[in-house]
């Protein structure tokens, strides 16, 4: 079995003035492809520390993460630069989307920076409608940020996340800032995206009933992976 994502015996300290604290105490996953796994965790609880060592964003304390078979460990920062924009894609609470560019603009610029042609493909061209509808943006892509609602932006967002077509999308608690019409709107959505185009997904929620939605749910306390 090859995992999209392993992860073995992570630890993560943060120092706090004179002392370190303890975010992560050791731990251990992995994730098949096509699988939809949730966590769910008090805050605190180390969930969003667990999500950036995955994302290769911040480096563990001790222990291993492989992402396709590759540790981040074992390669060069340019290199985990490049796995992760190759292989993830990171949505988050708040939808960071750049003001001045409409909803299009927002979500082809990952693809700019990812270094792709700056005329996509048939097939990107292909990837990009797919998704649209898929997130039913179809009729919002020439408004900007602030004429979007909430459930909108982080739609766009996701959208933005899934343009390179990595084969592990992260989401750090996407329903966080949403009400509960639009949180059941994005919730739909993930749901939609692992079905429909095999998304491997990890998403952090607190909310133990948007944590359903996924095929199985890793629950966190006090920095490791508890029974449920
Ligand atoms: N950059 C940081 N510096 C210091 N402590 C941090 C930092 N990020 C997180 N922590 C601490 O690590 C623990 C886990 O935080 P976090 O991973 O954000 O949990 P969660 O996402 O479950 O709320 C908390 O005690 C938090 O205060
Ligand atoms: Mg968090």
């Amino acid at each position: 079995m090859s995992f999209i994502a392993q992860a073995e015996n992570v630890t993560k300290d943060y120092p706090v003035g004179q002392v370190m604290v303890p975010a992560l105490r050791g731990v251990s996953l992995a994730i098949e492809p096509g699988e939809f796994v949730s966590i769910v965790g008090a805050s605190g609880s180390g969930k969003s520390t667990l999500l950036h060592i995955l994302g290769g964003l911040t480096p563990p304390t001790t222990g291993r993460v492989w992402i396709e078979g590759v540790e981040y460990g074992s390669i060069s920062d340019a290199g985990r630069t490049a796995l992760r924009r190759k292989s993830i894609g990171i949505v988050f609470q708040k939808f960071n989307l750049l003001p001045t560019l409409d909803a299009r603009g927002n979500i082809e610029i990952a693809r700019e920076i990812a270094g792709r042609r700056a005329h996509p493909s048939d097939g990107d061209a292909a990837h990009m409608q797919r998704l649209i509808e898929l997130l039913g943006i179809g009729n919002r892509l020439d408004h900007r940020p602030t004429q979007l609602s909430g459930g909108e932006q982080q739609r766009v967002a996701i959208a933005r996340a899934l343009i390179n077509q990595p084969r592990l999308l992260l989401a750090d608690e996407p329903t966080g800032n949403l009400d509960s019409k639009n949180s059941d709107a994005v919730l739909g959505v993930m749901a939609e995206l692992n079905r429909t185009l095999g998304q491997t997904i990890l998403m952090i929620t607190h909310n133990v009933a948007a944590a359903a939605i996924g095929h199985r749910t890793l629950h966190m306390r006090d920095g490791l992976i508890v029974p449920a």
